[in-house]
């Protein structure tokens, strides 16, 4: 079928955290352009299969290892990306910063060292602060509009012995890079050299420009494995997020025996809601025709903000977007590092809610992230009020 993604939803009376929680500052008619969720209806296998769920009455516990639930989600790694991996290795978590939270109280201590590559997804950063690791930045470098790993910095950075893990962002957020196989190699390597973990956060995987590729760590390094992590969900992909469904993918037997001791021994936090995976299910064998027409919907948004860019705001810069749907703008060539003017602007003269560069680190200053997933008109919307806005303060 024929998906509509100019389709206007009201989000009104969902509790949608995006509307109705806007950062701090923003006017309450701000445009909503900053958590990263979709204002696009869920592909329509998924209703389907909720719906025939819920004509089932009863909702009790469920099952996360069965085989129809590890099949779907092995079957799409492995039609997607050619990528082999085996049940047994396969875990359930909420989500993925939770995950994440887990991981770092299994493969470190406190005040050891996480290394990060900033500019990058802020709770990285809020996770290792509230559990007392100790963030270490191993920055990419920005050159030439576009983002690349510094790997003599990130040698050293993992050459200290004090320095555990890299959460690895693949592909990374803010930045938009699809790492390629070579640089993912590297970066196995240097990790390998010193026998450090790396947390591998793949959950942008699948939402790729047209004609990029995209390559698991698992097998890019199989040789690897038995010290990486690898996050996945089907929470971007197919706008679940609110379904708290995420597959964690741990080959190490001593960290498998550790995860399922924590997460299931200690807390009990290891059963997966009804719906979550009634919605994984269906989105992972069946949503595929929805992504295409998503990913092309995407690439148009991108295109459309390249260009209005170009014409009218000449010296701001989109980072080339590789994947994700999140635009990284850098607004230096006019606010020259001055976020708070930026911010300002932005909230109180434009009325957007994006999320500040300086968020995801220093190296942010004077960007913004701007969501796009959601309808040309809102991008088309929020562009304009932007423009306004410099051009109010004689910027333009
Ligand atoms: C890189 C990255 N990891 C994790 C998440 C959130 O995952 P979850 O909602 O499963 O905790 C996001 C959401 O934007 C993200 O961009």
């Amino acid at each position: 079928m024929k998906y509509n993604f100019d389709e206007i939803i009201d989000r009104t009376g969902t509790s949608a955290t995006k509307m109705e929680s806007l950062p701090k500052g923003c006017p309450d008619d701000a445009l909503p352009l900053w958590v990263a969720d979709m204002d696009f209806a869920c592909a329509e296998p998924i209703l389907k299969a909720l719906h025939e769920r819920i004509d089932k009455k009863i909702f009790g516990y469920t099952m996360y290892d069965t085989d129809e639930c590890l099949g779907a989600v092995l079957n799409w790694y492995k039609k997607r990306y050619g990528w082999e991996e085996q049940k047994e290795n396969l875990f359930f978590c909420g989500g993925i910063v939770s995950a994440y939270a887990v991981l770092l109280n299994l493969l470190t201590k406190e005040g050891e060292g996480v290394v990060i590559q900033r500019p990058i997804y802020y709770p990285f950063t809020m996770k290792a602060n509230s559990n007392g690791r100790q963030i270490v930045d191993s920055p990419l470098i920005y050159a030439d509009g576009n983002y690349t790993i510094d790997f003599d910095d990130l040698d050293k950075k993992m050459a200290e012995p004090n320095n555990k893990v890299l959460v690895f962002c693949s592909p990374h957020n803010p930045a938009g890079r699809v790492w390629t196989e070579e640089e993912i190699r590297k970066v196995v390597d240097i990790c390998k050299k010193y026998d450090k973990w790396i947390i591998c956060d793949e959950i942008h995987c699948d939402l790729l420009r047209c004609g990029m590729t995209f390559h698991p760590i698992l097998k890019v390094a199989p040789d690897y494995a038995d010290r990486i992590a690898v996050c996945t969900a089907p929470s971007k992909t197919f706008n679940l997020a609110g379904m708290k469904t995420s597959n964690i993918v741990i080959h190490n037997k001593e960290l498998q025996a550790a995860w399922k001791e924590l997460i299931g021994g200690k807390l009990s936090m290891n059963g997966a809601g009804t719906l979550g995976l009634t919605a994984m299910i269906a989105a992972y064998n069946e949503g595929e025709e929805w992504l295409e027409q998503l990913k092309e919907y995407l690439d148009g948004n991108f295109a459309y903000i390249d260009a209005f860019l170009k014409e009218h705001l000449p010296k701001a810069h989109m980072v080339p977007s590789e994947g994700t749907y999140l635009a990284w703008i850098d607004f230096n060539g006019y606010v020259d590092g001055d976020a708070e003017k930026l911010e300002e602007i932005m909230q109180k003269k434009a009325r957007v809610a994006l999320d500040e560069g300086y968020i995801f680190g220093d190296a942010g200053r004077g960007f913004e992230r701007i969501n796009i997933a959601t309808p040309r008109s809102v991008v088309e919307d929020c562009m304009d009020r932007i423009l306004k806005a410099f051009k109010e303060e004689k910027l333009v």
